[in-house]
């Protein structure tokens, strides 16, 4: 840690240069486009900076809302074991363990194991009646749709189809469903959080009493939804389910190596002592940052730098929770940017570190 600490001021300094330095040319470029799309992306970037949450039971509807307008996606997601943990984990002797040494009660009810592996819902009769419905699900990664159900499939009048929606219109629609709360897959940052939120532990008791693991050290964006998780139905109004297009996968990796960093400076964030928790979690956090920098220097992207920079100005040390904290939020609303403003025409040059088809899980 050391080393990198030290590390850490040299590189500051140069990365805050080139920071500017690529702002200063990017500006002169865009500077049209940012100025139409500022205040639209402000309030997008506003919401974003949030992390990812649970998914908060008095919105949450179930899949079954969903079902009607995708049964192909629900019946994919079903065969996968983020479903499947439902009717698994509190049978499996490992989680059983886990539980006893925290003096968990309920796996399936306790705060504690639910807000990864299962999705509750409060009753609608009484808000008070808190239930697990599913295991991962639909809204774990997508958010609790009660307040963007509506909107995100309206396309503006009873004959309007995806085709004829006018584009002004989809945007606004895609925007508005953001702004509900909808981790809506138009800004692949929203959903790389989603991700992380779950596959990094940020839970220091959970490992180092529980001897839960620290999360799936070998988590990848790219691979891991691309194989079994991947229900891309919609594209192609339900012909297909194909895997994402070479700039989507672009994007999507990047955003997956940027929402790392952010996913391990919150967990560095909440360790306090030297501990399996606290060294895994700083280990993982300079190797997303090592990654980071290895795609920066083939791509120079002014987005980048500045994630770099922000991570250049904290430590990653025990007790040191708020300025992670903070680092974290603004890496978060870089990330969102980031992806937002990418098409992934110009990050051709790390075609060769996204991973191919053989790795999907
Ligand atoms: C009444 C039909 C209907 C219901 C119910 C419905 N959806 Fe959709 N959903 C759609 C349509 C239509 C689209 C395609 C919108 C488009 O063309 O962009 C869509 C698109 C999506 C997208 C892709 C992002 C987007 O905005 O295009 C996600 C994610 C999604 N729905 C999730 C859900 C989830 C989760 C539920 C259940 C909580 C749900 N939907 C319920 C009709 C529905
Ligand atoms: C921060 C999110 C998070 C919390 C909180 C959490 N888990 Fe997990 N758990 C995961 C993830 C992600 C995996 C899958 C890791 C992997 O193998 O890649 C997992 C895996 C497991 C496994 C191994 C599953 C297998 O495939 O064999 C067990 C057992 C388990 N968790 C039990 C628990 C129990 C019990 C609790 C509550 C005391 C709990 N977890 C709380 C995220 C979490
Ligand atoms: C709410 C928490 C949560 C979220 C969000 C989440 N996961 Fe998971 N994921 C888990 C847990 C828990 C497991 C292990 C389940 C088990 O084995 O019981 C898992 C397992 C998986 C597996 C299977 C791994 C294996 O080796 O079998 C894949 C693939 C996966 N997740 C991909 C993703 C992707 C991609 C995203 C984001 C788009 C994501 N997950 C979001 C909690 C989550
Ligand atoms: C593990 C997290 C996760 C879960 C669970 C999940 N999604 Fe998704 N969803 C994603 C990701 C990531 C994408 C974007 C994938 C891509 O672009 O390749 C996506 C994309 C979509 C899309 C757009 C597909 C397209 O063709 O563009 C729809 C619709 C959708 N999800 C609906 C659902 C519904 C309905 C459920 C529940 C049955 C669900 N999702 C469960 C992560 C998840």
């Amino acid at each position: 840690m050391n080393r990198n600490r030290l590390a850490l001021f040299r590189i500051s300094f140069l990365s805050i240069t080139a920071a500017v330095l690529v702002a200063v040319a990017a500006s002169q470029v865009h500077s049209d486009a940012a100025e139409a799309s500022k205040s639209t992306l402000d309030t997008r970037v506003a919401a974003a900076v949030r992390a990812a949450e649970p998914a908060d039971p008095h919105r949450v509807m179930g899949s079954q809302t969903c079902v009607k307008c995708h049964a192909s996606e629900v019946a994919v997601w079903q065969q996968t074991p983020h479903a499947q943990t439902f009717e698994q984990l509190h049978r499996r002797p490992e989680a059983r363990q886990i539980a006893a040494r925290l003096g968990v009660q309920s796996i399936k009810y306790d705060g504690r194991c639910v807000d990864c592996h299962y999705t509750q819902q409060a009753d609608p009769s009484d808000p008070h009646e808190i239930t697990a419905i599913a295991g991962v699900s639909c809204e774990s990664c997508h958010g609790p749709a009660r307040d963007w159900l509506d909107v995100h499939h309206d396309y503006g009048g009873e004959h309007v189809t995806r085709q004829s929606e006018p584009a002004a219109h989809r945007e606004q629609r895609l925007r508005e469903s953001v702004r509900l709360g909808m981790r809506n897959p138009v800004n692949l940052y929203l959903m790389a959080q989603s991700c992380y939120r779950c596959h990094t532990v940020g839970d220091e008791e959970l490992v180092n009493v529980g001897g839960h693991n620290t999360g799936s050290l070998d988590f990848e964006m790219v691979s891991w939804s691309q194989g079994m998780v991947r229900h891309n139905f919609v594209r192609s109004d339900g012909k297909t389910n194909a895997a994402s297009s070479r700039e989507r996968l672009r994007v999507m990796f990047v955003a997956g190596m940027i929402a790392d960093l952010e996913s391990s400076l919150r967990a560095v964030a909440s360790a306090t002592v030297k501990d399996t928790y606290g060294l895994t979690v700083a280990k993982r956090a300079d190797r997303a940052a090592r990654r980071l920098k290895s795609a920066q220097a083939k791509l120079a992207h002014p987005r980048l730098a500045e994630v770099l920079g922000v991570y250049d100005n904290v430590q990653l040390k025990l007790n040191n929770s708020e300025p992670l904290r903070k680092a974290a939020d603004q890496i978060a609303a870089i990330g969102y940017a980031f992806a937002d403003e990418s098409q992934g025409t110009e990050l051709a040059a790390i075609d060769r570190f996204v991973p191919p088809p053989e790795k999907y899980k």
